[in-house]
């Protein structure tokens, strides 16, 4: 009997909400494994700020995050996962997991040349040509096409529902020409996107395929730490932590739909704390143990 356990945190971070998205994938995967989420909430949106930000904004939160001591990081950002990965993979003590990679491989593994890839994004996601790279790694030879869609970010942030005349305007004015050249898979190349999942699939029509990055992601994650023997082997339900730069009561009750279960337990951390506070933590969170 394998009785090795870490119980070392997976750490999270996002430019606010939309990580959530990705901690749900996890938590369905990975459901004894405690998590701990840092959600930028103050300083959101990444995806229309420089690469110099976005890379100072997610070094300060690997700051914060590496007090809690975990066992990876998972850049549950698009954005950053396209702009700013290598740096934090290279300066982190600890693996540090994006989605872009993980969402590419799915979206090359359903059809094959001549099958139209889609991917849809952030302004700067998409301007970082990263999602193409990552395909093209992998098959050179797949036709990509790529939109930036920055009003759903938006509309998902104030609530919209997916089945609001204005979601569905907004559907049709960003994909009308994507739609037109028939992809055969459509990568929701930000975290945002899955809550228009159902929108999105009505309009793009059944034979469309959504690749949702998050779910991806999580799938890495569970087979990287099991091949570095860092799984968990609680039998109780992980315990999950939230911190965020502002509005932590919106991010409660927001939150919860991300997440499809209640968020409990948000603590505040203003944006200049983030490199130098050392957080309470709690022990159930540190203990690593084999
Ligand atoms: N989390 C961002 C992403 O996945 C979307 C929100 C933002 O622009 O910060 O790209």
């Amino acid at each position: 009997m394998n009785v090795s356990s870490d119980r070392r945190p997976i750490a999270v971070f996002d430019s606010g909400l939309g990580g959530l998205t990705v901690v749900r994938a996890l938590r369905q995967r990975l459901p004894h494994e405690d998590i701990v989420y840092f959600g930028d909430t103050a300083r959101v949106p990444y995806g229309s700020k420089t690469r110099e930000t976005v890379l100072r904004f997610s070094r300060e939160t690997c700051t914060f995050l590496q007090h809690m001591r975990p066992k990876c990081i998972v850049a549950a950002c698009n954005t950053v996962s396209a702009i700013c990965l290598s740096e934090l993979e290279s300066e982190m003590p600890v693996p540090v997991f994006g989605v872009v990679r993980p969402g590419a491989r799915a979206a090359v593994e359903h059809g094959q040349t001549p099958d139209l890839i889609a991917v849809i994004a952030t302004e700067a996601t998409v301007a970082s040509n990263a999602y193409q790279a990552a395909i093209h790694a992998l098959d050179a030879s797949r036709p990509v096409v790529q939109m930036a869609c920055p009003l759903f970010v938006h509309l998902v942030e104030e609530g919209f529902s997916e089945h609001d005349p204005i979601v569905e305007l907004a559907i049709e004015r960003y994909l009308r020409s994507i739609v037109r050249l028939s992809p055969s898979s459509v990568v929701l190349g930000c975290t945002h996107y899955p809550m228009l999942r159902d929108a999105l699939s009505a309009y793009l029509g059944d034979g469309v395929r959504l690749i949702d990055s998050g779910s991806c992601t999580a799938e890495t994650v569970e087979l990287r730490l099991k091949a570095m023997g860092a799984l968990s082997s609680a039998e109780t339900s992980g315990s999950l932590h939230f911190y965020v730069s502002d509005h932590p009561k919106r991010f409660q009750t927001i939150g919860s739909r991300f997440l499809g279960e209640p968020v409990l337990d948000v603590v505040r951390i203003r944006p200049e704390e983030l490199s130098a506070v050392a957080p309470t933590i709690d022990p159930s969170l540190t203990r690593a143990s084999a």
